[in-house]
């Protein structure tokens, strides 16, 4: 059975699934995280917090625990999922549709101070994380066997330690990056994941069009977004090999 490590940067993103099953909630430090099988996989549960240090310092731990703990008897994470939502950067999305990503990069890295490409840390071959196609796959699948009143995109998604909500910044991510969609934790999740040689998923529904209303279209949006995705994030569970 496959061992899956799931995150949300905040609770609200995860709670939905965590309420469709019947896990152990382990209140430990730094991270509590519910534990059980659902979807016929072995499931990690948890709340990483907000931005990029904090996801990496997250999957880092679970991918480190899980080796030296009993949790899992093969003491390994197969796939790391982020569910979460985001904010559209392509004109082509709508409140509620879902980006599942099937590349990577970080919008606010920047050394083009030493003659590097925009977005390229110099310690990593390229701009772009990719994801394994088989991973979304599962996800195409999943969207398949649902009649949604919601689109599934595939394409690239871009992180960065902001809350996009202006043009300038929106127009910046568009020009440099050619996004789907923005957040500010994804591109971190891809960067540990491969540095550990594990398979990644990051899926996002969502919630704002990362514009001067993204605040409050956020706020009212959030919820709703987080349906469509626990949806489809479930069906995605059940599909992987
Ligand atoms: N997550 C949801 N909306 C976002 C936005 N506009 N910018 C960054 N992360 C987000």
């Amino acid at each position: 059975m496959k061992n899956i490590l799931i995150i949300g940067a905040m609770e609200e993103e995860i709670l939905p699934l965590v309420s469709d099953g019947n896990y152990t909630k382990h209140e430990t430090k730094p991270y509590t995280y519910y534990e059980g099988i659902s979807y016929g996989k072995k499931l990690i549960i948890t709340v990483s917090q907000i931005g990029k240090v904090a996801m990496s310092s997250c999957v880092q731990h679970f991918i480190t625990f899980v080796a030296n703990s009993d949790l899992f008897d093969e003491k390994k994470i197969d796939l790391v999922i982020n569910m979460g939502v985001a904010g559209a950067i392509s004109g082509k999305l709508h409140q509620g549709d879902i980006v599942a990503a099937d590349k990577l990069c970080q919008h606010d890295m920047d050394v083009t101070g030493l003659g590097y490409e925009i977005g390229l840390n110099p310690d990593l071959p390229s701009v772009y994380i990719d994801v394994r196609p088989l991973v979304i796959d599962a996800v195409k699948k999943a969207y398949d066997a649902l009649s949604c009143d919601y689109e599934l995109q595939i394409g690239t998604i871009a992180s960065g330690d902001q809350f996009i909500s202006s043009k300038e910044k929106r127009d910046f991510i568009s020009t440099h990056f050619d996004p789907l969609a923005c957040e500010m934790e994804g591109a971190a999740l891809a960067q540990v994941c491969a540095a550990n040689d594990v398979d990644f998923l990051v899926i996002r529904a969502i919630s704002d069009m990362a514009d001067g209303e993204a605040p409050l279209s956020y706020n009212d949006f959030k919820e709703k977004a987080i349906v469509n995705l626990t949806e489809l994030t479930k069906g995605t569970l059940k599909n992987i090999k």
